[in-house]
């Protein structure tokens, strides 16, 4: 634990699960969807259970625009964990992880994270990150930042921990910017849906998100599995709607189901509009991942003094 980077006001309180010390600091109500979050903690409560090899697999996925061996004495954050399995992945490749999320899937998070030695836990929001400015040598958000009213302001806010010459990783959500014209419609009406299963109560809304899982997301992913079979020299396969989840395991296409219309708040950005945010927030040599999960993005925190 000593190379954590220390805490910059005291904790409200603490709390020990699974052998380890969750601290939890105050959650204002600047820049937070407590609606959104409280929907999070709910879900996370289901799907707490990961695959390791999963979780090596699909981490791969969103840190190859990552040199991973570079950070080996870094000191990282990750900016709303979840059920830690992000934290878990980068775990063994840096020197200490700070984990921060504001929902009570930080419970879950202790579980999957309860071996990893050099992992910390804390309950906080991004606009109220209880370490000092310029701390870390690497900051991460995976699909957290467009789940927030202010992505934008929630990004700088992150970034603001970053150490100058430091990285800041990101996954938003995209746009469709780089899809034709059927996936946007079928898009679309998925959005229709979503904003009426989205007010449902936590029971119903998880168990309608179930039946989508089976009868839409399944039969899709099978189409997938069917034209990259038929065509297995080209990639017409991506285009058909969620062929991203050919090989994922069903919890994966669960939980996302949960995600995708479950989620109060949701903001999507195009590439542009991401790299627009990622340099107002301070960033420089910004690089996207021409690879799925759509779209994630590194940048390099500029010194004060350029
Ligand atoms: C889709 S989950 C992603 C979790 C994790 N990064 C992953 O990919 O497994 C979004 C997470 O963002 C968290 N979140 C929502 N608002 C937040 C805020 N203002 N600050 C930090 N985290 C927030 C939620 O509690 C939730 O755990």
């Amino acid at each position: 634990m000593s190379q954590a980077v220390p805490y910059s006001i005291p904790a409200s309180k603490e709390e020990e699960i699974e052998g380890k010390v969750i601290s939890h600091f105050p959650i204002g109500d600047r820049n937070i969807d407590t609606v959104t979050v409280e929907s999070f903690g709910e879900e996370w409560e289901k799907f707490d259970d990961f695959d390791q090899q999963e979780i090596h697999q699909v981490g791969n996925e969103y840190f190859d625009i990552i040199d991973l061996e570079a950070l080996r004495e870094a000191r990282a954050l990750d900016v709303g964990c979840g059920t830690g399995r992000w934290t878990k992945f980068l775990a063994k490749h840096v020197a200490h992880i700070d984990a921060i999320d504001p929902s009570k899937a930080i419970y879950p998070a202790a579980k999957l994270l309860r071996e990893e030695q050099n992992v910390r836990l804390s309950v906080a929001g991004v606009s109220d990150l209880p370490f000092a400015n310029d701390s870390f040598d690497f900051v991460f958000s995976l699909g957290v930042l467009h789940h927030i009213p202010d992505t934008s302001q929630a990004m700088k806010d992150a970034v603001s921990k970053l150490r100058p010459g430091g990285q800041f990783l990101v996954y938003l959500y995209y746009s469709l910017d780089n899809k034709g014209a059927f996936y946007k419609f079928i898009f679309h009406c998925s959005t229709f849906f979503r904003r009426m299963i989205c007010k449902m109560p936590q029971g119903l809304k998880s168990v309608v998100c179930d039946i989508i899982a089976f009868t839409i997301y399944l039969p899709f992913i099978g189409l997938g599995k069917l034209v990259k079979a038929l065509t297995p020299n080209s990639k017409l396969y991506q285009k058909v709607p969620l062929s991203y989840y050919i090989g994922k395991s069903l919890n994966i296409v669960r939980n996302d189901a949960l995600d995708r219309f479950g989620t109060p708040l949701e903001q999507r950005f195009s590439r542009k509009e991401i790299e627009q945010m990622m340099t107002e927030a301070g960033l420089e040599q910004i690089r996207f991942s021409e690879n799925t999960p759509y779209w994630h993005a590194v940048g390099i925190k500029k010194s004060q003094n350029q």
